[in-house]
């Protein structure tokens, strides 16, 4: 089996304290690369840290729209700056998030940190790996008018089956991961039987979202395989061939 988790918070504390053995886990179950994902300055660099260690690790760096209180634009441009490192396969993770944050102007900051992000990706060559919740047709829009040039994910898909197709207007992926194997979880299962496989990327999104049976318990790469025999079983195929596309897909879009 020939897996890929593209997107994963190994620098997270709850991850990064048992790194081995976490990292021992998932090519135990055929897990071939993994990209470690920032969220703010910190973790961007020990996403890179990690990366330097493995070769099969890669990062990718960025400010998440939770995380931007207190951020200048130096800050930003610091944290940018790192993906000349030559292990850093993205800019992300980047995007809007109105779950959290419901105050209007605070929006507006998000959507500034969104499109500056977006605009220096495009700047270097590097695709995004985005964080949407509850602000779909902001995202959208954001990134109609700021095209990634190349390429990037919608990571975590939560949308509607109907948006898959603005997504894939933009020429974007999308990730799916441990919702999709929640039983009440029915838009994300509508999905993944609905998406095109060529558009389609698998992550875990650890130490957040363990799939079932495992909910509630710190996620790790390893449990990507949950997430694809769920997905193989929805879409009535064999997990070899969702596999293989989904490998190659992931490496198309961060050109691993
Ligand atoms: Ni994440």
């Amino acid at each position: 089996m020939k897996l890929i988790d593209t997107h994963c918070h190994l620098n997270d504390e709850q991850l990064y304290q048992n790194l081995d053995e976490v990292i021992a886990h998932a090519q135990q179950v055929g897990v071939e690369k993994i990209i470690v994902i920032g969220w703010d300055k910190a973790s961007s660099e020990l996403a890179i840290k990690i990366a330097e260690q493995y070769p099969f690790i890669y990062a990718c760096v960025g400010f998440h729209p939770e995380n931007l209180e207190g951020v200048d634009e130096k800050q930003l441009n610091e944290v940018l700056a790192l993906s000349s490192h030559p292990k850093v396969v993205g800019i992300g993770e980047i995007g809007l998030d109105y779950h959290w944050e419901k105050d209007s102007q605070k929006r507006e900051i998000q959507k500034q940190f969104f499109i500056k992000q977006i605009e220096y990706a495009n700047k270097v060559g590097l695709p995004i790996s985005i964080h949407s919740r509850e602000a779909f047709q902001d995202t959208i829009e954001i990134l109609k008018e700021h095209k990634p040039m190349h390429s990037g994910v919608l990571h975590c898909y939560s949308g509607s089956v109907e948006g898959l197709q603005e997504v894939f207007n933009l020429n974007l992926y999308i990730g799916l991961d441990g919702p999709v194997t929640f039983r009440n979880a029915k838009t994300p299962k509508e999905v993944a039987i609905e998406v095109p496989l060529e558009r389609l990327v698998l992550e875990t999104d650890s130490p957040y979202l363990s799939p079932h049976p495992l909910r509630g318990t710190v996620n790790e790469p390893a449990n990507i395989i949950l997430v694809a025999d769920e997905i193989a079983n929805l879409r009535e195929m064999s997990k070899k061939h969702l596999l293989e596309v989904v490998y190659d897909n992931s490496c198309k879009l961060f050109n691993l």
